[in-house]
């Protein structure tokens, strides 16, 4: 049965959603249909088709009592849009339906496992949430949440793990055994992520501690995922309150991806190599999915809660999910590469090879704001350069930069002229390794925001802009002299299928 409080945002959201222009939202980046989104959730495959669920605030463009938002896509770039699935209508999730994963039972209906809070006073007279995780399942439009909830509460935690602290459940299925991977905060006030498993989904049992952060990499760990790849297992969460360390992991929520091995029988998990995830300014709590050819895909929220204050006057949406992106562990490093059906939108191609970049230059055909555009950087024969940066989104006072210098193999992203008007950190500079003294820069734009892909995805940076589109510019610029080669690209997008 529908809820009240469900009806009414689905009502909310069929008659307000499609007043948005499409030319307001991204041509092929996930907006919420109206109002605020965050985390991606539920994002996988159900009876052969992609499902993408968002922490969703419809009636205002800020965080609020969180619902489940819905869409669908074909082709990880056009997104249909269902109507909203969960409704904070229940006690144990009356302050909200939090972060979670969907999965298919065998049956072929559909479960939703999420995390259900609760906000009351503690003894103190504090505010304190409660977080259980529970269960919805339906048809693929349709939930019910189960009888049954929680399914799982701060009973069934390891010694020393917090009630308060226990969200995000990612659930997968490995034969006849679910299993779910959930954050939770550990007596050291860091963070962890818990295994359990199932038999249906709706009875869990604790199985083992997979990693823990001992303070090391943040506090609370969030939004965990669990999966095996290229022969390696990977275990990625979103640290709140990390310090920085060198040029990897800035303050704040960060995002953490360990590489190792996993013996289910012996040790466990065994991590043995630990990165960032993007290193841009606008990337957190991503989830991935394993596709039916097999790809293990990840989408991410494309914002970070320190840069969330800073968004257009009166905008009807706000926060978008990153591209959908290809892994891969190369040379033990996650590697992250825009879905391969983006090639399939590219229009005309402008090429140049080893156009020499001396000063500030630009190229005819190579501007635009849906743009695939790869820029390869080598220096020249008998002579040297201190910096590359290309410039792009460029125009009026507008310019938002990508710099590289090569002395420091450091690439900086800089979006100060980014249209973002609030005193928030506008650049981030990562560590790269050149290959050969060449520097590969992938850049994804698409309206309101900036991806790029170092080295074929050995690094990736994301940011979100907010300028207008007039500010079309793309150009190249050296201190010293430097060749470059340019493959440039429009993607081309059927607006009326938008909205
Ligand atoms: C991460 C997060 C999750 C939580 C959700 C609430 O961004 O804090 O841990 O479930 O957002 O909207």
């Amino acid at each position: 049965m529908t809820s009240e409080a469900l009806r009414k945002a689905r009502d909310f959201e069929a008659q307000y959603g499609p007043h948005i222009p499409a030319q307001e939202r991204p041509a092929f980046h996930a907006t919420p249909t109206i109002g605020w989104m965050n985390d991606p959730n539920g994002f996988s495959f159900y009876q052969g088709e992609c499902h993408l669920f968002y922490q969703y605030h419809p009636y205002s463009n800020e965080w609020g009592p969180m619902y489940w938002g819905h869409l669908k896509t074909a082709d990880f770039l056009r997104w249909d849009r269902l109507p909203a699935a969960l409704a904070p209508d229940q006690e144990y999730d009356a302050f909200g339906c939090f972060s979670g994963g969907a999965v298919e039972l065998p049956d072929g209906r559909q479960l939703l496992m999420y995390t259900g809070v609760q906000r009351q006073h503690n003894q103190e007279g504090f505010l304190q949430d409660i977080q259980t995780q529970c269960a919805a399942i339906g048809d693929g439009v349709d939930y019910e949440k189960c009888p049954l909830n929680p399914v799982l509460d701060g009973t069934s935690l390891p010694a020393g793990g917090s009630a308060v602290d226990f969200r995000d459940p990612k659930v997968w299925r490995e034969g006849d055994v679910f299993y779910a991977a959930i954050g939770n905060r550990t007596e050291d006030d860091s963070g962890a992520v818990l295994l359990y498993q199932s038999p249906d989904c709706l009875h869990w049992e604790f199985v083992r501690t997979l990693d823990r952060s001992y303070n090391q990499y943040g506090k609370m760990w969030e939004c965990p995922d669990f999966f095996p790849l290229d022969g390696r297992q990977v275990l990625i969460t979103s640290p709140q309150d990390m310090e920085p360390q060198g040029l990897e992991y800035h303050a704040g929520n960060g995002t953490l991806c360990l590489i190792g091995r996993y013996e289910p029988e012996g040790e466990g998990f065994v991590r043995e190599r630990a990165q960032a995830i993007d290193y841009g300014l606008d990337f957190y709590a991503p989830q991935t999915l394993e596709a039916p050819d097999g790809r293990r895909i990840m989408i991410a929220w494309m914002q970070n809660w320190a840069t969330v204050r800073s968004k257009p006057h009166h905008c009807r949406w706000f926060g978008q999910m990153t591209l959908p992106r290809e892994l891969s562990v190369r040379n033990g490093r996650l590697c992250q590469l825009p879905v391969r059906e983006l090639e399939s939108r590219r229009g005309a191609a402008v090429v140049r090879r080893s156009l020499l970049v001396n000063g500030e230059t630009s190229l005819p055909g190579v501007q635009g704001r849906t743009v695939d555009l790869t820029v390869t950087v080598r220096p020249m024969a008998g002579s040297s350069y201190r910096w590359f940066r290309l410039h792009v989104a460029k125009g009026g006072r507008y310019d938002t930069i990508i710099r590289y210098r090569p002395g420091e193999d450091t690439v900086k992203i800089d979006r100060t002229r980014g249209g973002l008007p609030f005193d928030i950190v506008h650049t981030r500079t990562f560590l790269v390794r050149p290959r050969d003294g060449e520097i590969k820069l992938r850049v994804i734009l698409d309206r309101f925001s900036v991806e790029l892909f170092v080295n074929d995805g050995e690094q990736a940076a994301s940011t979100v802009i907010y300028t207008p589109q007039e500010a079309d510019a793309i150009t190249f610029e050296a201190g010293g002299q430097v060749l470059v080669d340019v493959e440039k690209y429009d993607l081309l997008f059927d607006e009326e299928k938008e909205g």
